[in-house]
């Protein structure tokens, strides 16, 4: 499948962040990727975060999965909507439905939520913090959208449902499959199954908070920080009243810190790690004996192309002369040459075939052994 009728660079100019977007039978060959059973049957597995939401006469209740096979089956007539996270990780089919939404950066990705709803069934009116494009895959909803949301917007009380207390929409539609809706963080939005068997794919988004980036950030220069790194005052002078605390003395004790902060070098390295750092460690690819450079050598130079495990997560800056600083869960790998171009071409693609240049190279070879024993690179088992 791929995007036949979209414009994704109008799309970011006109609405990415900014507003809600109907694309009418944006896949010219819509397919639904996923069965309905095979959906249940991951929500019933162990590491496998899925939720079930039930409206009963007007109480919305939310479960925790695992779910035991026989849950779905004894739900009856009332309207339920089960939601399964990461199906991607799972689910090659649904991994490739990201490949259309690649013109934002894979550190902006996070995952693709899967849910299947039976008729009248929904999460209720909400907002979510990140931007979401909600693909129809199988039967149809009902969206209605309304405007954007903050911390001080209503909500009602429940545990577990952040459901808006008054959701007034501005905005309504019928998703047949293969359509999708665009909602940016925080507008208001509702789906409603028209009829049983209906499935939505949710192409979800992150962005950090500024809290968790100085929080994080913090955390990781305290790590090299020693406790006799001090202020000091040897130019002291007398004062006249003590209890000041001096425009230079304050001076230099924020530059202790903005010193520190300030590193954009450190902070780079930092944030490609964090931001790479795998949300589903349990989707293990690692071979059960490690492969020598030698051994996959040899099946690349055989032609055997390199799949990226969708559960791990791939970005790089660009450093001087040519160099890349490749991070790839969580880890930072310093490139430079043949391996460099080689880190560039794993960020760009899923499937990623090692040329002969790459296959010649130790230290390119030394890279590929180091992620594909780790399970963040593996070969197509069928
Ligand atoms: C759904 O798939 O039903 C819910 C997606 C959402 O509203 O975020
Ligand atoms: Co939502």
């Amino acid at each position: 499948m791929a995007f036949s009728n979209f414009d994704t660079h109008a799309f970011l100019r006109d609405y990415w962040q900014k507003k809600p977007l109907l694309i009418r039978g944006a896949f010219g060959n819509w397919a639904n990727p996923l069965d309905p059973d095979d959906l249940a049957g991951l929500a019933c597995e162990d590491h496998v975060e899925a939720r079930l939401i039930t409206l009963d006469r007007e109480r919305w209740e939310a479960e925790h999965g695992p779910f035991p096979e026989d849950r779905f089956g004894a739900l009856g007539k009332m309207p339920w909507t089960l939601l399964v996270q990461a199906v991607d990780h799972h689910v090659p089919a649904v991994a490739a439905l990201i490949d259309d939404f690649r013109f934002v950066p894979n550190w902006r990705i996070d995952d693709v939520m899967v849910s299947y709803a039976s008729d009248g069934g929904g999460v209720g009116p909400h907002f979510d913090h990140y931007d979401v494009f909600l693909i129809q895959g199988l039967g149809q909803r009902r969206w209605q959208v309304g405007p954007r949301c903050d911390e001080a917007t209503p909500l009602l009380p429940h545990d577990d449902l952040r459901l808006l207390a008054d959701f007034r929409p501005t905005d309504e539609w019928l998703l047949e499959p293969g359509d999708i809706l665009y909602v940016p963080p925080r507008f208001a939005h509702n789906g409603v199954a028209v009829g049983d068997d209906c499935m939505t794919y949710s192409i979800g988004f992150r962005a950090p908070s500024r809290a968790e980036l100085i929080g994080g950030w913090a955390d990781d220069l305290l790590e090299s920080l020693v406790d006799d790194d001090r202020y000091e005052d040897p130019q002291l002078k007398v004062q006249a009243n003590p209890g000041e605390i001096g425009a230079e003395a304050l001076a230099a004790l924020h530059a202790m810190v903005t010193e520190k902060l300030g590193d954009k070098a450190a902070f780079a390295r930092w944030f490609g790690e964090y931001s790479s750092t795998r949300k589903y460690p349990e989707v293990d690819w690692g071979p059960e004996e490690p492969f020598t450079a030698q051994e996959l050598r040899e099946a690349l130079a055989g032609g055997e192309p390199l799949l990226r495990n969708p559960a791990s997560r791939f970005s790089f800056v660009r450093g001087e002369a040519g160099a890349v600083l490749l991070f790839v869960d969580g880890e930072s790998y310093d490139c430079s040459g043949v391996t460099a171009a080689f880190a560039e071409h794993l960020c760009a693609g899923s499937v990623v075939e090692a040329g002969p240049d790459v296959v010649k190279s130790d230290p390119a070879m030394d890279l590929i052994a180091t992620l594909f024993n780790q399970g963040s690179l593996g070969f197509d088992e069928g």
